[in-house]
């Protein structure tokens, strides 16, 4: 059956289509709910289900006579080291850590924090929250001990997971004291923060902190906890427009569905086929692709801890795909640029046999067509793009490889995945004709594994999401669908940016700038950057009377950016400008200056006033 009579089944027939793709997963009790509308436009999937979602990514394989399989292989040119867990290794540490949990007071429905760096140890510990029903929180690392502070408060947990360091190519990071910053931050106190320590870094120990290998020691295994199809999984917190992080929350059932008829139909992933998503379990591809889809699946999956390159070299990549015979490799299109600048030609490629490698998925931003051709040249493999984000959790457009692979056309993610019915909306929520330019929509019901709502925030997640166009959800995406129906996204249509595949709010930065005592007011937009895709800009308004020399104002905004927002946010650029650009009620035109710097936009100020204040700053927009 090919793509086109699947997509449209998928939304004549959603309970059919979505009631046959659980079939691949095992249930405790089966379902016979499939879309559960009673509460629209919050629809749940699966609802009167009962699953374990660890049993499906772990002790069905080992029952199934997969336990000597690699499930993860660890590969960290960092440490310089690398180990491989079978399936029965995986189940056997994964229960264990269940029982650490267990012994901790952890049960069904509490939340555990994770801030880790990329060792087996977080795979481990995620599962084992799924494994006992609690409900885990990974924050990413780059992080500040702010950032963390704030998603403590919101998730509550009953334990934090973390480690003595995480390493950077260019420095060891010190994970311990940006976890105790976080906490005499934050208002919720966890009962007991767990602490691997790790060889490169001893960390101190506090009263409430416990060493991880000795709770190991102690721990026995415990078995899988049912949880309804619609418990949550995880949270994973991501940028939103304002300063305060939106918890997507994931469901156990349509996700563990979603996944796995994603691993098949998208990635053309099976049992036994070794997978590579080169991203960070601090991010949504992690979650969904170094972690739960894989192993759903009964595939290995390898987690990396490193760079592209430099550690070693720019062969890193290929080095992995030759050593462990990786079919697919899913990253971002930053990656690729950075080892294109390195390897202009793709020389190192030819170094190494890299012929097990079927296809390259890339995600996270934007793919130029610069890059995806030099990848399709020097790679010889298609290289499939596919647009999603944290809240769906899986591909909303892409070329399905397993179930139809079609032609790749650059610029474009293809086509929208079977389950999303997506459509390009103008202002007034008409729909546009192909080739027009509008807001990119989903109809709603989302499909199963998207975010059923933000944690503890229906009307939130209502406001936010789906008030924009009644009916729809809002993506946040601006784009236009051609004539053959495949889907070109151009970028967010809000304060959401994009930094080396990161996600970041221009918001959170601008309220750390604010912070800084010369500064009256500032504006961040982000800027095109060739390596990151986008990097931030800051522009800045100082008091009346401030004191100081732009370069060392730069330094400074730089500093406390990164103190309280993080390294991720990769600040770097600091313009003192005379005024911003204002409309009539005092609100920044963020949007005409990001215009501006895109060169897409006339400037449309609202007074004489701003016409000034844009010709001062236009120079410094278009860089
Ligand atoms: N813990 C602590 N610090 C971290 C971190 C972590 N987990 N991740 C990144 N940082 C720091 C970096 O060390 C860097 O700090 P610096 O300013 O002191 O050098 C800063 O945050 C910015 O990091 P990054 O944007 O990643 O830049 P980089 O120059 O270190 O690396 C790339 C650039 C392109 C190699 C890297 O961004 C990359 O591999 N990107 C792929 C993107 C990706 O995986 N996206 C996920 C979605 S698929
Ligand atoms: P995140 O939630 O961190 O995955 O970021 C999601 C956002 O990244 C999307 O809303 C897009 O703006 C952008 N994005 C992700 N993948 C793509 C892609 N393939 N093409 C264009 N933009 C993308």
């Amino acid at each position: 059956m090919g793509y086109k009579h699947e997509y449209e089944r998928s939304l004549s027939d959603p309970n059919g289509f979505w009631g046959d793709a659980a079939t691949a997963v095992e249930w405790t009790t089966e379902p016979t709910v499939i879309c559960d509308d009673s509460a629209a436009p919050l629809f749940r999937w699966f609802s009167d289900g009962v699953l374990n979602t660890c049993y499906n990514a772990v002790d069905r394989h080992v029952e199934a006579g997969r336990g000597d399989q690699p499930a993860l292989h660890y590969v960290s040119p960092v440490t310089d080291s690398a180990r491989t867990l079978t399936y029965a290794q995986l189940l056997d540490e994964v229960s264990t850590f269940a029982g650490v949990l267990t012994d901790l007071g952890v049960a069904a429905g509490d939340r555990v924090v994770l801030s880790m760096p990329m060792v087996p140890e977080a795979v481990i510990a995620m599962l084992a929250c799924a494994r006992v029903g609690a409900v885990h929180s990974v924050v990413f690392g780059g992080f500040a001990a702010h950032e963390l502070a704030a998603r403590i408060d919101d998730a509550e947990p009953k334990v934090i997971l973390s480690a003595s360091c995480g390493i950077e190519p260019n420095r060891v990071v010190a994970y311990k004291p940006l976890l105790d910053d976080a906490l005499s931050q934050a208002t919720h106190s966890p009962d007991a923060c767990v602490i691997l320590q790790r060889p490169q870094l001893h960390a101190e120990m506090g009263d409430k902190d416990h060493d991880w290998q000795e709770l190991v020691a102690r721990a026995v295994p415990v078995g899988c906890t049912d949880v309804a199809a619609t418990d949550p999984l995880y949270i994973l917190y991501t940028s939103g427009t304002t300063g305060k992080p939106k918890g997507i929350v994931r469901d156990n059932g349509g996700h563990a569905v979603a996944l796995a008829w994603s691993m098949a139909n998208v990635y053309d992933i099976g049992p036994g086929d070794t997978w590579w998503a080169a991203s960070d379990v601090g991010w949504v591809v992690g979650h969904s692709y170094i972690v739960y889809a894989p192993l759903i699946v009964g595939a290995t999956s390898i987690i990396y801890e490193g760079k592209p390159v430099g550690t070693p070299d720019a062969a890193a990549f290929w080095r992995v795909i030759a050593d462990y015979g990786v079919k697919g490799l899913f990253t971002a299109p930053t990656a690729i640029r950075a080892i294109r600048k390195e390897d202009p030609e793709g020389a190192l490629i030819a170094e190494h046999d890299t012929s097990s490698l079927k296809a390259l998925f890339l995600a996270g931003e934007r793919l130029d067509p610069d890059t995806y051709q030099w990848a399709t040249r020097v790679l010889g493999v298609p290289v499939v793009d596919n647009w999603w984000q944290t809240e769906t959790g899986w591909p909303i457009a892409a070329n399905p490889r397993g179930l139809e692979p079609l032609p790749l056309k650059e610029g474009s993610p293809s086509v929208p995945v079977p389950g999303y019915d997506v459509r390009v909306l103008d202002g007034q929520g008409q729909e546009v004709p192909a080739n027009t330019e509008g807001s990119i929509v989903i109809r709603l019901p989302l499909p199963p594994g998207t975010l059923p709502t933000l944690w503890h925030a229906d009307q939130r997640y209502l406001d936010g999401y789906l008030s924009a166009f009644p009916g729809y959800y809002t993506t946040g995406d601006g784009g236009y669908v051609d004539d053959d129906g495949y889907l070109y996204v151009l970028g967010r249509t809000d304060d959401v940016i994009n930094v080396a595949g990161h996600r970041l709010s221009t918001g959170v930065i601008e309220a750390a700038i604010a912070t800084h005592p010369a500064v009256a007011e500032c504006a961040v937009i982000g800027v095109h950057d060739a390596m990151k895709g986008q990097s931030p800009r800051a522009f800045v308004v100082l008091k009346s009377g401030a004191d100081v020399e732009p370069e060392e104002l730069s330094k400074q905004v730089v500093a406390t950016v990164r103190q309280l927002v993080g390294p991720v946010a990769a600040m770097k650029e600091v313009v003192v400008v005379p005024g911003l650009p204002k409309t009539r009620s005092g609100k920044i035109l963020r949007k005409t200056m990001r215009g501006i710097a895109d060169g897409r936009e006339e400037p449309v100020p609202s007074t004489i006033e701003d016409v000034r204040v844009l010709e001062d700053i236009t120079p410094f927009l278009t860089g």
